[in-house]
Order: structure tokens, then sequence, then C-alpha cells
């Protein structure tokens, strides 16, 4: 039996499910993650991730198919995601095998949650690790939590897709060295005041530039911009401190092998727009998401139009989907049953 919910019209805020997957790191090792129903964690108040940020996150969706199965869409690539964040902040990784075992049983566990076929409701996955235990110096946990919860959400756009405007921040999200190409809370925690600044002025969210020169865009909130050429390139920004979005490295293989793009990660230099036909943001949440214009100082650049949005995007935007929703052919492993 599915939940009883308004599938058409679910947003993207926090619902209590039935089960949530937990695992603890003690004495130097993993032990067995187990299903619990209570949502609250008790943990030690000198835990590492209450005071030096240290923990990590993901967020992937699982997809209720036409033939009532669920799809996983890449749950490895957020795997070795998430080990590398490990290592950015000197965290035990999470085996491969034991996080996507994770995320099969605990949506397993709370399938009722996955709303119909064609409702565009997903199950949105948040795995995290945290730094636990007793401790007061900078430095790593002694213990570690892995958990992960999960909460159905709604198509990001309720109409279908829509053109979105956004405007470039003072603010960096990132340092050059920093942790950018991390999934780690503190670079969302340094964006949440420019993106308050930017919603405040009408606009959806920040567009950060390159925290060194201040040319080339690397961020759209918190998705990863791409950029169709008037010569049909796809085009996505190259940067040591932009999150590798899964979404976005899929578009750069469906727009070479199924619609014969010239795929490139490259430098997309601010005062350069005029090159593209078509832009948008990608990334889990923000699927794809039709850029309309970009403010840039006094500058408000439009892409392909404010209400229209361009062929290529949405044809790139119906390829992805079908995939996630198994109306279309998956390449090779993106696509994970949960059974
Ligand atoms: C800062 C940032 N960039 C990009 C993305 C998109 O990444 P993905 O496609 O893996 O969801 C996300 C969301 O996960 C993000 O938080």
């Amino acid at each position: 039996m599915m939940k009883d919910l308004d599938w058409n019209n679910l947003g993207f805020s926090y619902i209590k499910t039935d089960y949530r997957y937990i695992a603890y790191w003690k004495n130097g090792e993993w032990q067995k993650g187990e299903l619990v129903t209570d949502n609250v964690l008790h943990i030690s108040e000198g835990s590492t991730a209450l005071h030096y940020g240290q923990q990590c996150f993901e967020g992937l969706k699982a997809y209720r198919c036409k033939d009532g199965s669920i799809n996983l869409f890449r749950p490895d690539e957020n795997a070795k995601r998430m080990q590398r964040s490990c290592q950015r902040l000197l965290m035990p990784e999470v085996p491969v095998d034991m996080f996507v075992d994770a995320c099969k049983q605990v949506v397993k566990a709370n399938e009722e949650w996955v709303g119909p076929y064609g409702s565009g409701a997903t199950l949105y996955l948040r795995p995290f690790l945290i730094g636990v235990g007793d401790n007061v110096g900078v430095s790593p946990a002694p213990e570690y939590i892995f958990s992960i919860f999960v909460c159905p959400v709604g198509a990001y756009f309720k109409g279908g897709l829509k053109p979105t405007n956004f405007m470039v921040s003072d603010y960096d999200r990132a340092a050059p060295q920093g942790t950018g190409a991390a999934k780690v809370g503190g670079n969302y925690a340094a964006s949440l005041y420019p993106g308050k600044k930017a919603k405040a002025l009408g606009y959806a969210d920040c567009i950060y530039l390159d925290p060194t020169t201040h040319t080339k865009i690397e961020e759209v909130g918190s998705a990863n911009f791409f950029g169709i050429t008037k010569d049909n390139k796809f085009i996505t920004p190259i940067s040591p401190s932009i999150l590798p979005s899964i979404t976005k490295y899929s578009l750069l293989y469906l727009a070479k092998e199924r619609f014969g793009m010239e795929a490139i990660e490259g430098d997309i230099y601010i005062n350069e727009l005029d090159q593209f036909a078509e832009a948008g943001a990608c990334g889990t949440a923000a699927v794809i998401t039709p850029i309309g214009g970009i403010l840039n100082g006094d500058d408000f650049h439009v892409f392909y139009s404010e209400t229209e949005v361009g062929p290529k995007t949405r044809a790139l935007y119906e390829e992805l989907v079908g995939i996630q929703f198994g109306d279309k052919p998956a390449p090779n492993g993106w696509v994970v049953k949960v059974e």
C-alpha cells in the first residue's frame, strides 16, 4: 500500500518516514548497520560534527517505474563521492557495497513512501556521516555514525520545466584549495547568507564564480552549470572547487553519446555568455533547471528565453528523466533495482 499523500503536490521538505538506516564506526571498524524507527540521534556534546564541521552527506533519489518496480540512479557514484569527502575530512570511508546495500535496504523498508509512477514524486535519500564521541580539540573524532534517511519529494517543477533566473554573487562558496569538491556541510552553511540575499532580490539562487579570479562560472546554488553553444557544444565548468555532480557527468555522457554533441568540461567566462544558445543548472534536486537569465552586476543576460525552454535542454531533460524512471534504456550500471 502506498501512503496516502498528495503525491502530485509534494514540495521538498522533511517528512518523517518509517525507517532509517544507521551504522556505527567504533574501534577502527564499521559495525553492522540496521534499520531503526527513531529519527532522533543521541550524541556526545563533544562530537566533532557539532563543532568542527567534521561531517559529509550525499543526496540521491529512488524512482517508481511504470511496472511498479523501484530504481536507484547511480548510487555507486554517490558512494564514491562520499569516500572522497571522507578522505578530505579524515573520516572513515564507507565501502561502496555497504553504501549501496544500505540505500536498497532503507528504500525497500520505506517503499510505501515511493510515490506513484507519473506523479513526478520521488523518494529522496539523504546519506550522511558524522564525527561523534567525546572530544574537544581540533582533531578527528574517535567514533562515527553513518545513517540514511529518506523523504518523499515532489517534482521540482510542478507545471513542467520552467526557466529560472539567477544572480552572480559577490561571495565565494569555497576557497581555491578548500573543500568545494567535497559534499561537506560547511560549504552549505557558507552559502545560506548569499542565497538569502539572491532570493530577496527575486532570483532563485546565486551563481558562484571561481574563488581565485572571479571571472569564471563555478556553480549555480547547489547545482552545476551547463551551457549549449550555438554550434552544439555541451560545456560545463571545470575547477577543483566545484562539487562533481553526478547529474552533470551523466549529461556529459548523454550529450555526446545520444545527441552527438561535443561534450566538454572547460572554462566558462562570465563575460562570454553570448556563445550559448541555452543554459541550465543540473543536480539531483534541480534535475535540469533551464536558466532564463543571469544578473551580473548591471548586466542581465538572457540565454534562450525567460519563458520558453530551449529544445536541447528539453531533450536532455527527457532523456535523463526517462532513464531514471525506467522508460528509456539506461547506460550500463546506471540503474540499480531495489528488490
Ligand atoms: C553544490 C552542489 N553542486 C552540485 C550538485 C549536484 O550534484 P548531483 O548531480 O550529484 O546531485 C549538488 C547536489 O548534490 C550540490 O550540492
